[in-house]
């Protein structure tokens, strides 16, 4: 068992409330040392230093989990940072801890491991030998930023007192660390209509700046985060709420260089004020952090609004893989909303390889789960009375699915699938008759088809609730049938469901009752109706009818799939392509770097969608990567060999692109396909790695083939 075990929890005796703190302890070494390792974690964030020099790479330490019940510690060698006589210090700081109220506090534990040549070994644990004095950091709070005072120095530390607190909850490290990235170079400095003296960085993006100062002791100079201007020009935060995201940086006479270590923000410009320091731009850099994720993804055509819509697509990732899958990274939420992760996971598991990341996340999802097998609204929990929305909650199941069908996870499913079918247990003691027609759903949260009042969707709530009853209860039947399980009983289920749900919401013809492009998408790509050709019918006539989309968070993922699958790949392609509002290219003709919450967020005439709910980094509408890649580019996965151990390659063209090219890097190797449209003819490429297998779908029928480079020809017909 690793020394942390045995280790003390230590924590100030001050009340520190928004401050930050730093613990140290000098220690020896007594002997030629062949190994030195530091077990750490804490409540809040830490980051650590030994004999000053930073300890790892791991930004907002030890990342958020059910703090309740599972807490990460890391291990990190130290050996090359210790000698005879050193100094640890570690600075912990509020962070995630903001969301759990009085009921946990600010606290360190930590063992330092040393190994001598000798064989013998020192141990070093927190407790009350270790020293606790205010940092410099006055103030750090995840929504609100930073204050630090650059002359403060705590003249009065005082010793750290024990923590009597259970140590059960700590787990090794399980999920990714978030790291730095990369660095943005100032794109441009100027002054608003409004007079503040801004700097665009270019791109909306989370992270923080760096930036070097020299100001007069004393003054406070102040940098402000937005992601957007207004339609003046002016700097806009409004839609950040009651988040402050500001860094206030008290000046001691000296010069500096300062990043934030405990907070983080969304932005892409930055106001400054009272900066008596002169402006240029060498001395401001974005740093973007996020999840060590590996990128997988790639795609391209021959159109550059798609492109830059799939670039918003990354950057949206980017911006809300920081350990949880969060909404959005800059006003006050930052949650992991399990409705924007289940739509978006499989888009986000092509780009980026999430394999360990959603693992980790779902260990947490199952652990905050109520008795009862509802699933909280987000992951880690707020202990929020409401829960288990339909399409909210349903991420117990689609996600483990995914991260199988993705990766050929198996382990996934055999860790999640109590958690699976417990969820899958509440819906049917909920639901009455097969329908699942109780509770508080968000139903197709931001669709374009309320009614005036924007309080009531077209789509009837119980459609979506059962639709996603029936989908949940057929991938648990999968993934049990993985796990070489007996699913008989949900195999009863699901037929249930179906018959249920035909004779509530489809007409004798197979049609869908309620008319909407959502309720028509549930149906077919839920493989609810009886006449899926029927449905599809209806679908692209609600489409063509009125030219766009007007689906939400659960309508839009499966809404060119429904359509494209079905024969009406035209129809797909023209909601692809529309730039017009509603649209996915509207955001990008308005000069998007990240994908919208809304539709709408910014309206054609530059007015905003309104200022209580408008985030302009929000991945759920980014789902449609995923067609863009399996359909575009025609790369698809086999159920019954996941993992792209078998590749399905079926490319579907459209003549308004010239060429499209995807590859996707999985365990075996790069999986590639490209087409490209030049006289009458449409020219393919696809690559297989050497360990898989292939079915190439070109030019009517199936070609299987192995491990290679295939070219074809087709005749346009
Ligand atoms: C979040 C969403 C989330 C929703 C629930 C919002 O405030 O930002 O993305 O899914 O609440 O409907």
């Amino acid at each position: 068992m690793k020394s942390i075990y045995n280790s003390n929890w230590i924590e100030s005796e001050h009340d520190l409330a928004d401050k930050a703190v730093v613990f140290s302890k000098e220690f020896t070494a007594n002997g030629n040392i062949i190994h030195a390792e530091l077990q750490i974690t804490s409540f809040g964030v830490y980051e650590a230093h030994v004999n000053g020099k930073r300890v790892g790479d791991f930004i907002l330490a030890p990342g958020w989990t059910n703090y309740r019940k599972r807490l990460q510690f890391q291990t990190y060698d130290i050996t090359g940072l210790i000698g005879c006589s050193n100094l640890i210090e570690v600075s912990v700081g509020k962070g995630w801890l903001m969301h759990y109220k009085d009921d946990l506090s600010a606290a360190l534990i930590a063992a330092i491991e040393i190994d001598y040549d000798s064989g013998e070994k020192d141990v070093i644990f927190t407790d009350e030998s270790w020293s606790v004095s205010l940092s410099k950091i006055q103030y750090s709070n995840i929504y609100n930023g930073d204050i630090y005072d650059a002359a403060f120095v705590d003249e009065r530390p005082t010793f750290a007192v024990i923590k009597n607190m259970d140590k059960k909850m700590l787990i090794e490290q399980q999920g990714e660390k978030i790291v730095e990235v990369e660095k943005l170079p100032v794109k441009k400095i100027f002054s608003t209509p409004q007079g503040d003296i801004c700097i665009d960085f270019g791109q909306n993006m989370t992270g923080y700046v760096e930036f070097k100062i020299c100001g007069k002791k004393g003054e406070e100079a102040v940098i402000y985060h937005a992601e957007t201007l207004d339609s003046d020009g002016n700097f806009y935060t409004a839609n950040l709420r009651s988040a402050k995201q500001e860094i206030r940086f008290i000046c001691d006479g000296r010069p500096h260089t300062y990043k934030p270590i405990h907070s983080f923000q969304g932005f892409r410009y930055i106001k400054l004020e009272n900066w008596s320091d002169e402006i240029k731009a060498e001395n401001f850099k974005a740093i973007v952090v996020h999840s060590d994720i590996k990128r997988t993804g790639y795609f391209m055509c021959s159109d550059e609004l798609i492109n830059k819509l799939y670039s918003n697509i990354i950057w949206g990732q980017k911006g809300n893989f920081l350990d949880v899958p969060t909404d959005c990274p800059q006003r006050d939420e930052r949650l992991g909303w399990t409705g924007d992760a289940q739509v978006f996971i499989r888009t986000a598991s092509l780009n980026f390889d999430v394999n360990k990341f959603f693992e980790k996340w779902l260990s947490d999802l199952s652990s905050c789960q109520n008795a009862d097998g509802g699933v909280p609204h987000v992951i880690p929990d707020l202990q929020w009375k409401d829960d288990s929305s339909s399409g909210w909650a349903d991420s117990a199941v689609i996600c483990p699915w995914q991260l199988y069908l993705t990766y050929g996870n198996k382990k996934v499913l055999a860790q999640q699938f109590d958690s699976m079918c417990k969820w899958v247990n509440y819906i049917r003691s909920h639901s009455n008759n097969f329908l699942w027609d109780t509770g508080r759903h968000f139903a197709d949260w931001l669709c374009l088809d309320e009614n005036d009042k924007g309080d009531k969707h077209a789509t009837p709530v119980e459609l979506i609730s059962t639709a996603y009853f029936s989908y949940s209860t057929s991938l648990l039947i999968k993934a049990g049938r993985v796990l070489g399980l007996d699913m008989s009983e949900y195999e009863t289920l699901l037929s249930n469901i179906k018959r249920a749900f035909r004779k509530a919401y489809l007409d004798k013809d197979g049609r869908v009752i309620c008319n909407t492009q959502t309720g028509c998408a549930l149906t077919i790509y839920f493989d609810l109706s009886s006449d899926k050709q029927a449905a599809a019918r209806q679908l692209n006539e609600l489409v063509t009818e009125c030219g766009h989309l007007k689906t939400g968070f659960l309508g839009t993922p499966y809404l060119l799939h429904a359509l494209s699958e079905n024969g009406y790949v035209k129809t797909a392609y023209d909601l692809l392509l529309r730039r017009e509002y509603p649209s996915w290219l509207y955001s990008v003709t308005m000069g998007a770097t990240t994908v919208w919450e809304h539709w709408d967020s910014l309206k054609p005439d530059g007015t905003m969608w309104s200022t209580s709910m408008n985030s302009f980094n929000h991945y759920a509408y980014g789902a449609v990567g995923d067609w863009m890649y399996s359909v575009a580019a025609g790369i698809n996965i086999d159920e019954n060999s996941p993992g792209f151990k078998h590749i399905i390659f079926k490319p579907l063209t459209d003549k308004r692109l010239s060429f499209v090219k995807a590859s996707i890097l999985t365990k075996y190797g790069e999986v590639k396909s490209s087409w490209q449209r030049e006289g009458g003819l449409v020219k393919y490429s696809f690559t297989v790695p050497a360990a898989c297998t292939a079915a190439i779908h070109v030019g009517g029928g199936a070609k299987f083939v192995s491990g290679g480079t295939y070219e074809f020809k087709e005749e346009i017909k």
